[in-house]
């Protein structure tokens, strides 16, 4: 995508307010340093507002009053929301969640992705969008649909079934494979023919696993199916105009690695929570997987909050200071513009209490005051588009296993995601950037690759995970790994199959600590302990297990409890004599990740790629820049400069 200056803007709903509004909204766009607004994304009741009727006018008057003022529009194809006459006449289209209530019309997302009914009056939406606007000057981006899957990911009514069958059918080719691959001899599940497969809605107790994966994969493909659809409009009429469509972070019904290959940049909708501590680590974790996703190419935070949100329970604003940190956080991994939701804060509708660029206050306010500062400190951040930020480590992360590892009747309830944090905040507080990976890809550029809790992984993935021990670099894997192959089924010659050699190592057994609940929020409190030369004695949580040591040395052990005496963390050298396969059989304390890491820093000989700072202040270096963002309420020193509280420091290299 060519790029001319760092996007600035935001979500921009003209419809929602008198024309007279218009032009004051023009001028304070000019006035903040907006550059781009996504338009139109829930316009689809004006734009078309009885079935076959169109009406362009309001938009076309906006867009072009926009374009005089220089401000370009990332055009949205306005699918996100079906007008009520649609659902009225084609009450299909409505979704049916697992217990079989059909959603209504009244909020937003209220259709089945696999509606045919639905995919045809939104494709000639799209079709007429893109002929009206496709070639207009101000639009250099579509935004197709708005957050797929947010509300509804997963629907279970008889549309969907037909998919889903449809689906199984091209997958498995003959319904012998598929009760082979999903075990259905197991409780009397066996099919006879496709047809009797309906969707996963709610049953007595525990459905078949390799079922319930399918059907988040099936989801997430049906999404991108409707995305797809929009987007081959989209390429056809409008060859020259990039899509995106934007993501949500961390987002479990949608598999972005897949979804990404798609899109021709990569955007993100982020909205750290104020009152949460972890929140600055969590929201860089977010975009060190967005930069990720495309193998590193820039990437856009489509959507922020200015201020507070209000869709949690309480919704605390942003401090001073605070948007500007999280902005340019984004930026110093890899945005190359950043945007709000939304422009005019709303006056009606859900929306009223979330903040917006003009709050209800006006431009008297703390907000618009930092809204248009950080339109006037943008442009300086230009030499940035385009450039890289280079990482040495990686974490391996998949969807595949995230859907598999949060099932019912495991051994514990684990979060996937909360186990990939563990290890991420604290790369962070050493500032040290990484990258995601998948377990297939070509690793061979990382020092250091983490694989938490890969539980569902395919035989070759183990294999080339394997590979990043034996040349020469440090492989670190940790508990309820390689657990089952991509079929759910337990992993063909023990758990951690292809690892096992490289770690020296195998699993023989699992032993959860009671009582410890990942799926919470927050982080998790100690419940065991470790001890040894690289740890020193330290608390560890949620998990234990016995480890059977066949080639590897052990450096810590737990002590106490039902797995007192067994190895916590082993290393295997590699034959090589430089790399190693590390396991790490619980979820570590900070104490205990803080020496690991040290250890594989080390080992690994990427000191340079760590920057000391103080806690909470955050160094990341992108092209010729140093960012530091100090995220803490105190002045600090980093960079060797002053910054106040929750300030940024910019500096030339
Ligand atoms: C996003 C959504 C926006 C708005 C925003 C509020 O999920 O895309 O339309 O609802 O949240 O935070």
């Amino acid at each position: 995508m060519k790029q001319e200056h760092v996007w600035y803007g935001g979500d921009y709903n003209p419809e929602q307010w008198p024309r007279d509004v218009w032009d004051e909204d023009v001028r304070l766009m000019g006035e903040a340093g907006v550059n781009l607004v996504s338009l139109g994304i829930f316009a689809w009741a004006r734009l078309e507002p009885r079935e076959g009727e169109f009406d362009f006018e309001w938009l076309d008057t906006i867009v072009a009053k926009l374009h005089d003022a220089g401000i370009s529009v990332d055009l949205a194809t306005a699918t996100a929301s079906p007008p009520p006459w649609l659902t009225n006449t084609y009450p299909d289209v409505l979704p049916v969640t697992e217990d079989g209530v059909r959603l209504q019309v009244g909020s937003r997302q209220h259709y089945c992705p696999s509606s045919p009914t639905y995919r045809r009056l939104a494709s000639r939406l799209v079709t007429m969008l893109a002929n009206r606007y496709g070639s207009h000057p101000a639009v250099v981006l579509w935004h197709v649909n708005n957050e797929y899957g947010c509300h509804v990911s997963h629907c279970y009514c008889d549309v969907s079934a037909t998919a889903f069958r449809a689906w199984l059918q091209a997958k498995y080719g003959t319904i012998e494979s598929l009760n082979d691959t999903w075990g259905t001899a197991f409780w009397s599940q066996h099919y006879s023919s496709f047809d009797e497969v309906r969707t996963p809605s709610a049953a007595p107790t525990f459905r078949n696993p390799a079922e319930l994966v399918d059907f988040d994969r099936f989801s997430s493909d049906e999404l991108l199916a409707c995305y797809r659809a929009e987007v081959a409009i989209l390429r056809e009429l409008t060859p020259d105009v990039p899509v995106t469509t934007n993501f949500m972070g961390f987002f479990r019904d949608a598999d972005y690695w897949a979804w990404a290959r798609e899109v021709d940049m990569v955007s993100d909708d982020c909205y750290p929570d104020p009152a949460d501590p972890e929140s600055p680590a969590y929201a860089a974790m977010t975009r060190d997987l967005m930069r990720s996703l495309r193998g590193g190419d820039s990437w856009l935070l489509m959507e922020q909050a200015p201020g507070a949100v209000n869709w949690r329970p309480s919704n605390s604003p942003k401090r001073p200071g605070e948007m500007r940190g999280y902005s340019m956080q984004a930026v110093a991994r890899g945005a190359d513009g950043v945007m709000f939701f939304q422009w005019r804060q709303s006056a009606a509708g859900a929306e009223r209490f979330h903040s917006g660029m003009i709050p209800h206050s006006g431009t008297e306010s703390r907000i618009w005051e930092s809204v248009a500062a950080l339109g006037a400190e943008l442009p300086h951040l230009h030499p940035l588009i385009g450039e890289g930020v280079a990482s040495k480590v990686a974490i391996v992360f998949e969807w595949d296993s995230w859907w598999a590892i949060e099932q019912p009747a495991l051994p514990t309830a684990l979060s996937y995601v909360q186990g990939v944090f563990a290890w991420y905040r604290r790369l962070w507080a050493r500032n040290i950037v990484v990258d995601f990976v998948q377990a297939r890809d070509d690793l061979s550029a990382y020092s250091v690759v983490i694989v938490p809790s890969l539980f569902s992984a395919r035989p070759s993935s183990l294999a080339n995970l394997a590979e990043v021990s034996r040349a020469g670099h440090q492989l670190v894997v940790t508990f309820q790994s390689g657990i089952v192959d991509e079929n759910s089924r337990i992993t063909d010659g023990g758990y951690l199959g292809a690892l096992k050699d490289v770690l020296g190592i195998s699993v023989e057994e699992f032993a959860p600590f009671a009582g410890a609940d990942l799926r919470r929020q927050g982080a998790p409190r100690p419940i065991g302990s470790i001890a040894g030369e690289l740890t020193g004695v330290s608390d560890v949580n949620t998990w234990a297990e016995y480890v059977r040591v066949r080639d590897a040395v052990t450096l810590a052990t737990f002590t106490g409890g039902l797995v007192d005496g067994y190895p916590a963390i082993t290393r295997r050298e590699s034959e090589s004599g430089s790399g190693a396969g590390w396991y790490v059989a619980t979820m570590l304390g900070d104490a205990a990740l803080d020496r690991l890491i040290q250890r594989l820093i080390d080992d690994a000989g990427i000191a340079d790629f760590a920057i000391d700072s103080p806690d909470g202040v955050e160094v990341v270096h992108r092209g010729d820049r140093y960012f530091a963002i100090n995220h803490t309420d105190q002045q600090v020193s980093a960079l060797g400069q002053a910054i106040p509280p929750r300030g940024v420091l910019i500096t030339e290299k």
